[in-house]
Parts: C-alpha cells; sequence; structure tokens
C-alpha cells in the first residue's frame, strides 16, 4: 500500500500523523510512505529520522499525495488541498466535520473517501483507536500544568521553618477523561480536588481517585448515549449554578471540560461567577475549541477579570506535542490495520462497526448521519 504522511497547516498545531517508529513497521511489512517535508519538524521528528525508517520525502502537498491509496492526517485538510486528491484515496483524519460539512461534499465530489477519526465507537476493540480518549488524557494533564503556571501559589501543603504553605485548591468541571486526568494531575501535584459532572457514573471515578465529588441537589440524569453527557434542563443548570456559586469562592484553579458531542459546550462559569471567585486564581477552559465553558475566555488569548487569570488555549494536545503525536499516530496504526492488515490489497468492510461509524464519504456517496442533521 502507499501510505501518505502530510504536514499540518492549521494555526497552534504541532502535531504529526505518524511517527518514524511506525513508519518504520510499515515500510518494514512491505508497504510505501511518503511524508511531507518537515511534517514532524515541530515535534523533533526530522525528515532525515523518516528517511532512516524507510519513508521517502515529498517536498509540498501535492507530491505527497499523487500516488497516496491513504492520506493520513491530524487535523482535516484545507479546500485548497482538495483538488490535489485522487479517486479513491482513503483520507484519515480527525475531520472536525461539524464545523466542515461543506469541504465534504467537495471530498465526495472527488470521489475520495473520508474517515473521521473522532466518531471511532467507544467499544473495547475500539480502544487502541480512539483518538478522543488518548488526545483528551494529555490535554487534562497539560490543562492542569498550564494552570500551575499561571497561578502565583504552591500546589502541595508545605511545612517551611518561614511557615506554612497552604495546599491550593482544585475544581474539575467534567469528569470525562480529560477531567479525570486532569484530577489525577493534580492529585500528585499535592493539590486538594474536586470535581463534578453530570453523569452519575463519574461520581465513583473521581471519589476513586482520591477527589470530592460535588453533588447537585436536583434529579436528573446527564447520560446521553455513547458514553456521552446530554445538554440539561434549564431547573438543573440553575441548581448547577447556585452549587458552584458557593464552591468557587475557595477555588485556586478550576479546569472546565465539559463537551457535549456535536454541539456548543455548555456554559458553566458565567461573568457573576468569575467576580466570586478569589484574586489570584487561575481558570484554564479545555472547552475553547467548542466556544467554551467559561462565559468570559477568549480563545487563545489569556485575560485576566477582576484578577482572575482566564486560559483559553485552543488545542491543548498540541501543547504536548511529542506524547500527543505518539499517542495519536499509534491509533491512526491501528485504525489503518482494519484495511490493510490482511492483503496487499485496499479492504473496506463496511459491516465493521468501526468501519461504518467513522466513514464520511465512500464511493461518491455521503454515509455519516452527520450530513442528514
Ligand atoms: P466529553 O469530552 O464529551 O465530555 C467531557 C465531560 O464533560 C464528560 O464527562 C461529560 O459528562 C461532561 N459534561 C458535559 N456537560 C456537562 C455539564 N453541563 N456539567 C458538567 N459536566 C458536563 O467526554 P469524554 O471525556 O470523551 O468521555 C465521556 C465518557 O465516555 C468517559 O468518562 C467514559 O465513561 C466514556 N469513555 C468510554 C470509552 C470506552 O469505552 N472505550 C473510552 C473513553 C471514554
Amino acid at each position: 500500500m502507499h501510505i501518505s504522511v502530510v504536514k499540518e497547516t492549521a494555526e497552534f498545531e504541532n502535531r504529526v500523523a505518524l511517527t518514524p517508529d511506525l513508519v518504520k513497521r510499515l515500510c518494514d511489512a512491505g508497504h510505501t510512505v511518503v511524508v511531507e517535508k518537515n511534517a514532524g519538524q515541530a515535534v523533533g521528528f526530522l525528515d532525515e529520522t523518516y528517511k532512516t525508517a524507510g519513508a521517502s520525502i515529498a517536498k509540498n502537498f501535492a507530491d505527497t499525495v499523487v500516488d497516496a491509496q491513504f492520506v493520513l492526517k491530524v487535523g482535516p485538510v484545507v479546500e485548497k488541498q482538495v483538488e490535489y486528491l485522487k479517486a479513491n484515496t482513503v483520507l484519515i483524519a480527525m475531520q472536525k466535520v461539524f464545523e466542515n460539512k461543506s469541504l465534504f461534499n467537495k471530498i465526495n465530489k472527488r470521489n475520495v473517501s473520508a474517515f473521521a477519526l473522532e466518531f471511532v465507537p467507544r467499544i473495547t476493540r475500539a480502544q487502541s483507536m480512539d483518538v478522543l480518549s488518548s488526545q483528551s488524557n494529555l490535554s487534562g494533564y497539560r490543562a492542569v500544568i498550564e494552570g500551575a503556571y499561571e497561578l502565583d501559589r504552591a500546589f502541595p501543603l508545605m511545612m517551611t521553618a518561614a511557615g506554612a504553605v497552604v495546599a491550593s485548591r482544585v475544581l474539575v468541571m467534567g469528569a470525562g477523561v480529560a477531567g479525570l486526568q486532569a484530577i489525577a494531575t493534580a492529585r500528585r501535584l499535592g493539590a486538594i480536588v474536586s470535581a463534578f459532572d453530570v453523569r452519575s457514573a463519574a461520581k465513583e471515578q473521581v471519589q476513586s481517585l482520591g477527589a470530592t465529588f460535588i453533588e447537585v441537589d436536583y434529579q436528573e440524569s446527564g447520560e446521553g448515549s455513547g458514553g456521552y453527557a446530554k445538554e440539561m434542563s434549564e431547573g438543573y443548570k440553575q441548581a448547577q449554578a447556585a452549587k458552584l456559586l458557593e464552591v468557587l469562592k475557595t477555588q485556586d484553579i478550576v479546569i472546565t471540560t465539559a463537551l457535549i458531542p456535536g454541539r456548543t459546550a455548555p456554559i458553566l462559569l458565567t461573568a457573576e461567577m468569575v467576580n466570586e471567585m478569589k484574586v489570584g486564581s487561575v481558570i484554564v477552559d479545555l472547552a475553547i475549541e467548542s466556544g467554551g465553558n467559561c462565559e468570559l475566555s477568549k480563545h487563545g488569548i489569556t485575560i485576566t477579570k477582576n484578577g482572575v487569570k482566564i486560559v483559553a488555549h485552543p488545542n491543548m494536545p498540541s501543547r504536548i506535542a511529542y506524547n500527543a503525536s505518539q499517542l495519536y499516530a499509534k491509533n491512526v496504526y491501528n485504525f489503518l490495520q482494519l484495511m490493510i492488515a490482511n492483503n496487499e490489497e485496499l479492504n473496506i468492510d463496511f459491516n465493521d462497526e468501526i468501519i461504518k461509524s467513522t466513514c464520511l464519504c465512500h464511493d461518491g456517496n455521503l454515509l455519516h448521519s452527520v450530513f442528514e442533521k
């Protein structure tokens, strides 16, 4: 098979879709790999390293994809790249399809097959391909590091000859993959951690990490489909806000991670709530790419409001791009095996749940339910 790895062009994107060790594995298995010049440079994977692994280097996007059966990317292609994709090429990436539906009409018209890794189903067999989990996990870790950097206080309790330094308090809103890793990281650094989530299953997970679960006094289940959350009622939101207002006054860092698939992120922190927070405290809004969980967050900028810093870095995994690339590349490699493992010919089994869930378009047809909405 001919597999191409192109360079990411999006702002804030440092990751690369395939690492040299996996290039080597593919080449050793008899595949041909072409990597676009400087594709891995931002994470220290130099062209020379890819060459040593067995890849050849192409000077631009057009040359990289010209003979490709597979094009591997982290984010979606940009519109002007579509014309270079040949019919029957298989494009694999996190396609951000909710923001990009018209792009896939164009891709589909070229008879290119596109797969969105963000739609890998959360079934046991697909865990090794689950890019949302691998990237969110690192985001959660990094969010704590970003918060700690902005905070002018220490995380752990310290008893010194000059007096005691009290432990910082960290509140994590949304205890999914990113949130649970944020809890674990903040605990490791010595903070006193609490968290909440609308899904009742999160309670036990939060407590098992040694954090306190904050209960909202309102009877409503937050479980949506596929293990994700649903949007909550107005009544719940009000009860949640009232509870939070109380808790926020004591926190040093608040990390927000709440997402609802395919929708704008819920606002969990209003301007009024930020006003109640301590001077010097820090909010890290991990949901900024979906609009943000804090009403005051500004995409890509750290602002200070009434002495509270609000950090809203987009693409948090890219701020830990080496590890994020390693894990993403492994996810992509495992996904690729579904189509290339058994033979020399392209084999797309549309009876496979993972293929079915991720395929956006194939053979000139838009196949995903996302296009029906
Ligand atoms: P996500 O990134 O879509 O959302 C992050 C968190 O925000 C979720 O825990 C969600 O419940 C929470 N949230 C949404 N609205 C909220 C609100 N108004 N207030 C507070 N919290 C809110 O979710 P993520 O992290 O991708 O995964 C969610 C769950 O999926 C995991 O906790 C896990 O149970 C499950 N999962 C299963 C996997 C598998 O079976 N292979 C792999 C990964 C996750």
